[in-house]
């Protein structure tokens, strides 16, 4: 039988319609048979905003899709089975707030909150209510990058690992109308970029074998800033004494990446450069997961904690609302 998820997208920007229509995709062009994905509604701060997103983006969908001029209203659909959040990262620790609480699971774009404090009462609200909540970092989900674990990890293509170099950089013009480089809607590299960057770092040394899912032993980072005081350029250099490896992880609104690759490990051997595997994905939501295998929450946690650390040592700061976190 074919398990039917019904998705409402909050936000009618950019994101939510590249979401939207990877959510239209037809499932089996991935080899997946038994599960079907419906978008149901989509919410925008202004009901016409709504409209227009879905009768510029989705005609042929028009008199299916449900147009809301609220968050609130989205939430309390109840034909919804998971609330996706487009909004900018500024919004994201009270929109998630406002789904979980509604008892609806939540896929929530990238970076998942501003700070850790807010992903951590995030995951406590999820467990609470018993649902799902995930962000949105499609890259781990890659072949590409299930396959890079194995190589390395599993098969250990290239011996031990010692050092690693990750980046993910693109060159922005400092616009400062632009969301990246306006401090008030959570921007910069670090969080916007530099996430990715990290879960190459994750993905190498966090789940190495020998780390056990520890902590890196040290976070160092430096960062240059714009006039607005957001980071244009950040390089984090952690060590992860477990598996002996140290690890630079750089991103920047300045440039771009040096090559196409997120990836550069020096290596001795040869060097995987393109890998295009098929793997069949699970259903999480239809089959009762709360929780993700192949990006707990806890993973999330520990990646805003470590941009935490990024920020406290290089006295980068967002307004004080933006970095509010409520008690519980
Ligand atoms: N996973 C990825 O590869 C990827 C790629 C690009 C962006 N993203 C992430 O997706 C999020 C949105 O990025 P985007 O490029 O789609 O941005 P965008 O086009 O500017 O859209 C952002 C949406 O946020 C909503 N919003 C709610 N409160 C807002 C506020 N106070 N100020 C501004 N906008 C507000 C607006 O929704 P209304 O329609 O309700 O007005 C707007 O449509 C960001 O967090 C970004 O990091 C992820």
């Amino acid at each position: 039988m074919v398990y039917t998820c019904h998705w409402g997208l909050v936000g009618a920007g950019d994101i939510s319609e590249l979401f939207l229509q990877d959510l239209l995709a037809v499932p089996a062009t991935r080899g997946v048979t038994d599960v079907a994905h419906k978008p149901v509604a989509v919410a925008a701060r202004s009901l016409d905003r709504a409209k227009t997103f879905i009768a510029t983006h989705v005609p042929d969908l028009k008199d299916s899709i449900k147009a809301y001029g609220s968050y609130a209203e989205i939430v309390a659909d109840s034909t919804i089975d998971v609330i996706y959040i487009g909004t900018t990262q500024s919004t994201h620790y009270e929109v998630a707030r406002l789904a979980l609480r509604a008892g609806k699971n939540v896929l929530c774009e990238k970076p998942f909150t501003i700070n850790s404090k807010q992903a951590e009462h995030l995951a406590f609200v999820a467990k609470e209510k018993n649902v799902f909540l995930m962000e949105a970092v499609w890259t781990r989900f890659f072949p590409l990058a299930i396959e890079f674990e194995k190589l390395i990890h599993e098969d250990m293509v290239i011996g031990p690992i010692r050092r690693v170099s990750t980046d993910f950089s693109v060159y922005c013009p400092a616009d400062p109308s632009f969301r990246l480089y306006n401090l008030e809607a959570g921007g910069g590299a670090l969080l916007d970029l530099g996430l990715y960057a990290l879960m190459w770092m994750f993905l190498t040394c966090y789940k190495h074998p020998d780390n056990h899912r520890s902590n890196p032993d040290v976070v160092k980072a430096v960062s240059l800033k714009s006039p607005r005081n957001v980071d244009e350029t950040t390089a984090i250099t952690t060590l992860w004494s477990k598996p002996k490896i140290l690890c630079m992880s750089t991103c920047s609104l300045m440039m771009d990446s040096p090559s196409e690759c997120d990836v550069i490990i020096p290596i001795h051997g040869s060097r995987p450069e393109k890998i295009i595997i098929n793997v069949r994905g699970e259903e999480d939501i239809r089959d009762g997961r709360k929780v993700n295998d192949r990006y707990p929450i806890q993973d999330c946690v520990l990646s805003m904690q470590i941009m935490d650390e990024v920020r406290r040592q290089n006295d980068f700061k967002f307004p004080d609302a933006l970095d509010f976190v409520e008690d519980y």
